[in-house]
């Protein structure tokens, strides 16, 4: 079905910044749009969000946050190119290739091609009569993914009241969608009720809907989720394990690991040993950037010595990119990674990386952004693309349940299985 109309406009994030939608029209009248997400502890290696600081289109009021250049790329140089094409996802990013080469998306702005290729997707879908997820696996079971869920909220993202940036919990033993996030709402609620009778919450709800409350150690914010899940009836370790966002670009300065509500800095091989410490001790499953985002030495030490079966995440590490993936194959440096379309800036790209990751045995974890808005495309995105493994933060705030809600869907309306990567 052709494409007749294409558009980009700027709309609102869940934190209140603007961000890029794009609207693609289709022959039969309908229109497919969506909205791209945006991170606060972005990596250096991503895809680059094009945003006005510097251009006479800056709005005022948004601190030079306004993203009208991409917006304008999207009216001027992209649409002329795909109109009159085929809703076909391939054809269109391919089109978008064509018209910015750069790895990094740099000319026209990752923010303004992955509206359109995003658009382009579900606008694909429509033309082929099925929902987004069944675009990708015509046919057999979808796979829902496991979902990993904030719990604790630090770093970037609530103030630094902790160092590492979410204690999460992974409810391993459930038996399907449904019940995982049924674990998970209690587990977050017993959580809130703990950390207001102890007077520490100070953000109630961080920004990917988390607790914040201060700790003094990793380990003793590990120890609060543990008795939250105890709380609540289910075991630690067989029902739900931890996992940890220790984020840890954001506290590496001058060749070392600043834990400033510990007190403690360390040299990097302290800090592998400190970590290694810590998941042999207790029952995390996984761990993402446990080191910052080029300091490969210390993710392949860390890596040969971790326990076997723990998940060792790449995100600031990866970036959702090829070559980067590749490095981490050929070094070690890794075992999964996350994968993020607005780190990568293309539908078909990030697609790629996840296939190649999973023919190498690495472990894939879709995952959202701090910022986010109330698509739901990401469910899809998961679900269709088998990636065993979702993040979307916690369960407040309809930017993050948006995401829930569509698996709760998917699980309802879609022929499905649910992964148990663990
Ligand atoms: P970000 O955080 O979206 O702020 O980068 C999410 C994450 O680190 O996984
Ligand atoms: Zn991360």
């Amino acid at each position: 079905m052709k494409i007749t109309n294409v558009f980009g406009y700027q709309v609102l994030d869940s934190r209140g910044k603007p961000t890029v939608a794009a609207s693609i029209s289709l022959e039969d009248g309908t229109s497919h749009s969506a909205r791209v997400p945006s991170g606060a502890s972005t990596g250096k290696h991503e895809a680059k969000e094009l945003r006005d600081h510097q251009s006479h289109l800056a709005e005022q009021y948004y601190g030079g946050n306004s993203v009208y250049l991409a917006i304008e790329n999207i009216n001027s140089k992209i649409a002329p190119e795909i109109v009159g094409l085929q809703s076909d996802l391939e054809s269109v990013d391919q089109r978008i290739i064509d018209l910015d080469p750069s790895p990094d998306h740099s000319l026209l702005g990752a923010n303004a091609t992955l509206a359109v290729s995003l658009a382009a997707a579900m606008a694909s879908a429509h033309a082929k009569k099925v929902s987004l997820a069944r675009s990708f696996q015509p046919d057999g079971n979808l796979l829902l993914p496991m979902p990993m869920v904030n719990i604790l909220s630090g770093g970037a993202h609530a103030n630094r009241t902790l160092d590492i940036q979410d204690v999460l919990a992974i409810p391993v033993g459930a038996q399907s969608f449904t019940e995982a996030l049924s674990w998970i709402v209690a587990i977050r609620e017993a959580a809130a009720s703990m950390g207001r009778e102890a007077g520490k919450i100070t953000h109630l709800v961080a920004d990917e809907g988390g607790l914040g409350i201060p700790f003094d150690s990793m380990e003793d914010a590990c120890i609060f989720v543990m008795d939250a899940i105890e709380s609540v009836g289910l075991n630690v370790g067989i029902d739900v394990a931890l996992a940890l966002d220790v984020a840890a670009t954001q506290f590496f300065e001058n060749g070392l690991y600043h834990l400033r509500t510990e007190g403690e800095s360390y040299s990097a091989e302290d800090f592998v040993d400190y970590l290694n410490g810590l998941v042999s001790n207790l029952p995390i499953i996984s761990i993402e950037d446990p080191f910052a985002e080029d300091d490969w030495k210390s993710w392949a030490a860390f890596t040969s010595i971790a326990p076997k079966d723990l998940q060792i995440l790449g995100d600031d590490l990866l970036t959702t990119s090829a070559s980067r993936l590749k490095t981490a194959i050929s070094e070690r440096a890794a075992n999964a990674i996350l994968i993020k379309a607005n780190q990568n800036g293309l539908v078909s790209a990030t697609h790629q990386v996840l296939k190649s990751a999973q023919s190498q045995n690495f472990a894939t974890v879709v995952s959202a952004r701090s910022g986010e808005t109330e698509d739901s495309w990401l469910a899809d995105l998961a679900t269709g693309w088998r990636a065993g493994q979702i993040k979307v933060g916690s369960t407040h705030g309809s930017e993050r349940n948006a995401k829930w809600n569509r698996l709760l869907e998917l699980e309802a309306t879609e022929q499905t299985e649910f992964s148990r990567p663990f």
